[in-house]
């Protein structure tokens, strides 16, 4: 059985910097047109220039033959000024600003330690219509972990959506149904990512014989029910929902410690394996609209034209692939994916 489908987009992706740029970079853009590049570097991308840079080294690294365009992020910080703000609207290869609360997972120190440092500039964003992208958890020590989604919605988001009523919002990787039931009825302008490895596993893959980190990430996953409210979400055509698969790679090292690093990588099999989930839910019909419609409408782009064909043929990932001088480890490693791409057009 084959799929044909206009080339995707990955709305949230982590691609990293240096050594292990090219290596990363190449698994999505064999697949993805454009991807929305995570600004969380240590040091962040926090200016406008930064940005240009970090575009310009990504573009750098891409394989001869490739067709892909970053659209960059800035990374906002309780020092971020409405100035920068009006420059990255200027600038067309700036596309949103992420909003990570201070602490809340990777490379998020420099993050936004109160929304009230922060009112000035999203009314520039609200004025401009730079979309916000909200890494949407309380970073309360004393919130238990699994509820930090819904006091975000609860304590943050809810507040955050009404004060800017114009302000467009992606509420990033959401894992829970009152994420799903949240952004379902919202005002307009709210829209959610929905990652491949929460639409894939419940938090019981973390503990499957014992402790496995290459599940863990942040949010972190949750019970069955919630990844059913995801799957239906996903699914179900509505336009509110997009592809964003948060590929977070680390060296094996970084995942396999006392502390390990939050993420999972997923950039090798990035779109495969949202039509495993697509063709189990019966739902094969609505993987276009939700991997290459509704992003690009969001963010207000023109869709692609080009296509991409998938193959229901399986095919074995490597136990790692290269990352600079070390190796990072892909979801499924050693095990099958079951569908594979056989054409770009
Ligand atoms: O699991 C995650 N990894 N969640 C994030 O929010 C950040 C990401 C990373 O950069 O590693
Ligand atoms: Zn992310």
């Amino acid at each position: 059985m084959r799929i044909t489908i206009t080339r995707p987009d990955d709305w949230h992706l982590h691609v990293r910097d240096g050594d292990v740029l090219a290596h990363v970079l190449a698994h999505t853009a064999r697949r993805f047109a454009r991807a929305i590049i995570m600004p969380n570097l240590s040091p962040p991308v926090v200016h406008v220039a930064d940005a240009h840079a970090y575009r310009e080294r990504i573009l750098a690294a891409l394989p001869g033959d490739a067709r892909f365009e970053p659209l960059m992020t800035l990374y906002l910080t309780d020092a971020t000024s409405p100035n920068e703000i009006e420059r990255a609207g200027d600038a067309e290869f700036v596309h949103a600003v992420k909003l990570y609360p201070a602490g809340a997972t990777t490379n998020s120190a420099s993050g936004v330690t109160d929304m009230a440092h922060v009112y000035n500039v999203l009314e520039k964003m609200q004025r401009i219509g730079l979309p916000l992208l909200v890494h949407g958890e309380v970073t309360a020590p004393e919130i238990d972990v699994f509820d930090r989604e819904k006091a975000f919605i609860d304590g943050s988001l809810t507040r955050l959506a009404d004060e800017f009523p114009a302000l467009r919002i992606v509420f990033e990787h959401i894992t829970t149904l009152e994420a799903v039931q949240f952004v379902r009825e919202a005002r307009a302008g709210i829209a959610a990512t929905i990652t491949c490895h929460h639409l894939l596993h419940s938090r019981n893959a973390m503990f499957v014989g014992g402790l496995r980190p290459h599940y863990y990430c942040l949010p972190v996953l949750k019970r069955e029910t919630h990844r059913q409210a995801l799957i239906e979400a996903a699914t179900s055509g509505n336009p509110r929902f997009f592809l964003g698969t948060d590929s977070a790679p680390h060296a094996r090292q970084a995942k396999e410690n006392a502390c390990g690093c939050a993420g999972v990588y997923t950039a090798h099999a990035g779109i495969e394996l949202y039509t495993e989930v697509f063709e189990t839910a019966a739902a094969l019909d609505k993987l276009q609209a939700f991997s290459s419609e509704h992003g690009a409408d969001f963010y207000r782009v023109p869709r692609n034209h080009d296509t991409l064909t998938l193959e229901r043929r399986s095919w074995s990932v490597p136990a790692s692939y290269p990352f600079g001088d070390a190796t990072v480890q892909p979801l499924r490693a050693g095990e099958s994916v079951n569908w594979q791409i056989v054409e770009t057009g």
